[in-house]
């Protein structure tokens, strides 16, 4: 059957594919098609997005069926569940489920593109890996993931990502000006740097960390996204290698279980500091304050611009993100 389409360039796919879906002009249960350099969407109407065309195309039905709806049809009943889908990988966490390898598997059934389904037993040490264990489909832990059109390619067990964080890198990426120098001080990957470059126009970003891991992947993601140009990735300890980096214009430190540590070499290098902090519920205000003493102590003040809660930690947990600007 017919339908009005919007084409988008391959590249651009899941940015119009996530303005569509907010629009709600995205019409459900018809397959998107693809071919070499185009994405073509079904929509409800037509609209105008500047470097898409529209159009009428034919489309295919499909019936669509949550994993919810294939583990009723079984009888199996899930208290609480969370899912991170990395590429082609589903990694899920579960809350005392005997039936982990039927969910494993209605998560395939339902995302036809997830070849490989782990379980996060937790992340550990300072590299921030998830321990996983693999319950369904290929032995497999290495993907691309797509992010805003930008390519991720990491190995799940050796490195760090998480894909919950998409809108935080861009509300960053907003903010980052021409010509501006952006340290990442735990680049993980560098998803941080690889958004910014392709959304801003930044001068230079330097990406640190210090699991040679994370430091191959994130030289391969320089590579594959042509950002060699912009992105420097940099082995080793962020205390050490931050102190010789140039004054940066923003500096990202998402390390939230240690990052306090590590603020006054931030605040002696940077401007704005994007910090984050695994942080007690009641804790946020007295943190602010500790942010605020230790900028005096190094004969600086400390502006706070932004407090935020970027996700949820533990019950009584949180993750916060704190803009902050440093001023002599
Ligand atoms: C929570 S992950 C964040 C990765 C990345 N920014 C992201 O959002 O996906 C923290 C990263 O910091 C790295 N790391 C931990 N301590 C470090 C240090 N002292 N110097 C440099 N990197 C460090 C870890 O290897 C890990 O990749």
């Amino acid at each position: 059957m017919k339908y009005p389409c919007l084409i988008s360039p391959k590249d651009r796919a899941e940015e119009i594919r996530k303005l569509l879906m907010e629009k709600k002009l995205l019409l459900k249960n018809i397959r998107i098609k693809r071919d070499e350099n185009y994405v073509y969407f079904p929509i409800k109407e037509k609209i105008k997005i500047k470097g898409c065309e529209t159009g009428e195309e034919e489309f295919k039905k499909f019936e669509v069926k949550s994993y919810n709806d294939i583990l009723r049809e079984k009888g199996i009943k899930i208290d609480s569940i969370s899912i991170d889908f990395i590429g082609e990988i589903a990694i899920i966490k579960l809350k005392d489920c005997e039936n982990v390898e039927d969910v494993a598997h209605a998560i395939m059934e339902a995302n036809r593109h997830i070849k490989t389904v782990c379980i996060d037993r937790g992340v550990k040490d300072d590299y921030r890996i998830r321990d996983i264990k693999i319950v369904a489909g290929e032995e497999n832990t290495e993907t691309i993931h797509t992010e805003y059109g930008v390519k991720m390619k990491m190995d799940i067990s050796k490195v760090y990502f998480s894909p919950r964080l998409a809108e935080e890198r861009m509300r960053i990426a907003k903010q980052v000006g021409n010509k501006d120098i952006v340290i990442d001080m735990f680049a993980g990957i560098a998803p941080f740097g690889l958004i910014i470059a392709k959304y801003a126009k930044p001068e230079k970003i330097y990406a640190i960390d210090k699991n040679p891991y994370a430091i191959k992947y994130a030289r391969d993601n320089v590579r594959i996204n042509k950002m060699e140009d912009i992105i420097e990735v940099k082995e080793g300890d962020a205390e050490k290698i931050i102190q010789k980096l140039p004054y940066a214009n923003h500096i990202i430190m998402n390390l939230p279980h240690k990052s306090f540590y590590f603020l006054p070499y931030a605040i002696r290098r940077g401007k704005i500091i994007h910090y984050y902090e695994i942080l007690e519920k009641n804790r946020i205000d007295d943190r602010v304050k500790d942010i605020k003493n230790l900028a005096e102590k190094e004969n600086y003040e400390a502006e706070i611009k932004d407090v935020r809660i970027v996700g949820s930690y533990s019950p009584s947990k949180l993750k916060f993100g704190i803009d902050i600007e440093i001023k002599n």
